[in-house]
């Protein structure tokens, strides 16, 4: 290969490496503008009913509380009043999401001092959101291992029965 196809190889590369992960979203919905410029609460989008396994994503209708008179103009932001009018949530496509035979819970690991960063990184300083946290067995572990929590397979995985 001749080097004048090198700048656009490592443009291929990084372009794979960086960015390349986040999944197209229904609406171009940003962490940075919402949760960085104008510092909403996470858990204002994101609670967490009982028992406490899951964050949850707020319904439409909650985001016209100010989008009602914000951005109206917007095709986006008229694609969202539609869905709120019609009570149908709106298609987020998962960033995080681990199978459903391993025990996981935001609440015991939030009352153990576990930030949101340490598991799914800078989200406010993100337009959009990629996997950038490795959450697989092994990013479980690494985080285990260093905290001293335990590593038993039944920890994470009910026991055949
Ligand atoms: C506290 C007020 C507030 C809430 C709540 C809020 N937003 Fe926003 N949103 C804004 C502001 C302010 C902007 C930036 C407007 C601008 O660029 O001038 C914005 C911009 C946007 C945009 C970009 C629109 C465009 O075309 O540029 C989208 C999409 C959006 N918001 C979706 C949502 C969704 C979905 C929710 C609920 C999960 C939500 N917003 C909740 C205030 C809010
Ligand atoms: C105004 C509402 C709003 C606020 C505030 C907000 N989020 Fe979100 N969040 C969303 C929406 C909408 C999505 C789905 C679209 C996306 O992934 O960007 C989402 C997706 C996520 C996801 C991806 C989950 C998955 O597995 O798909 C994570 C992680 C997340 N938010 C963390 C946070 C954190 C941490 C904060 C506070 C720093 C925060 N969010 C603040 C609305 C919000
Ligand atoms: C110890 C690691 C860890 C911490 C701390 C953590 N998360 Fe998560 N988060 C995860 C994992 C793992 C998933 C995937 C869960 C699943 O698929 O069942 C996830 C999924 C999510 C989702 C998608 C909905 C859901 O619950 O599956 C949102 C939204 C989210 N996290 C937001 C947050 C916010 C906001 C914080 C801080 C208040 C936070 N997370 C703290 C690991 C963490
Ligand atoms: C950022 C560090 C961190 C990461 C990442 C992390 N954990 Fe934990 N986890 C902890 C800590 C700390 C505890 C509390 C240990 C104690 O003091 O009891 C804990 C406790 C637990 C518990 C016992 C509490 C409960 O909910 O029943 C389970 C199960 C668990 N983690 C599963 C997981 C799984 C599955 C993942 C990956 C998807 C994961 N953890 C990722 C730090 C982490
Ligand atoms: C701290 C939590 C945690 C512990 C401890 C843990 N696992 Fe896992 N395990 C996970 C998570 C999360 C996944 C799903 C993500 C993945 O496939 O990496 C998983 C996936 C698996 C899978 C499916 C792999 C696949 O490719 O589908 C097997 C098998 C497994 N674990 C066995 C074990 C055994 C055996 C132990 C004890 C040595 C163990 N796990 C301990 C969190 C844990």
């Amino acid at each position: 290969m001749s080097l004048r196809f090198l700048p656009l190889l490592l443009c291929a590369l990084s372009a794979s490496v960086w960015g390349a992960d986040a999944p197209a979203q229904p609406l171009p919905f940003s962490h940075k503008v919402h949760a960085g410029t104008m510092k909403l609460a996470c858990k204002m989008c994101h609670p967490n009913p009982d028992p406490g396994e899951t964050m949850t994503f707020v319904a439409p209708a909650k985001c016209m509380d100010c989008h009602s008179s914000i951005k109206t103009e917007s095709p986006a932001i008229q694609r969202l009043a539609a869905a709120a009018k019609s009570g149908t949530p709106l298609p987020w496509v998962r960033v995080y999401a681990i199978p459903t035979f391993v025990d996981f819970s935001h609440r015991s690991h939030l009352e153990k001092g576990n930030t949101c960063q340490e598991c799914h990184g800078p989200v406010a300083e993100r337009d959009q959101l990629a996997k950038e946290v490795d959450l697989n067995m092994a990013g479980c572990m690494n985080c285990h291992r260093t905290k001293k929590a335990s590593l038993e397979c039944s920890y994470c995985h009910e026991q055949p029965k």
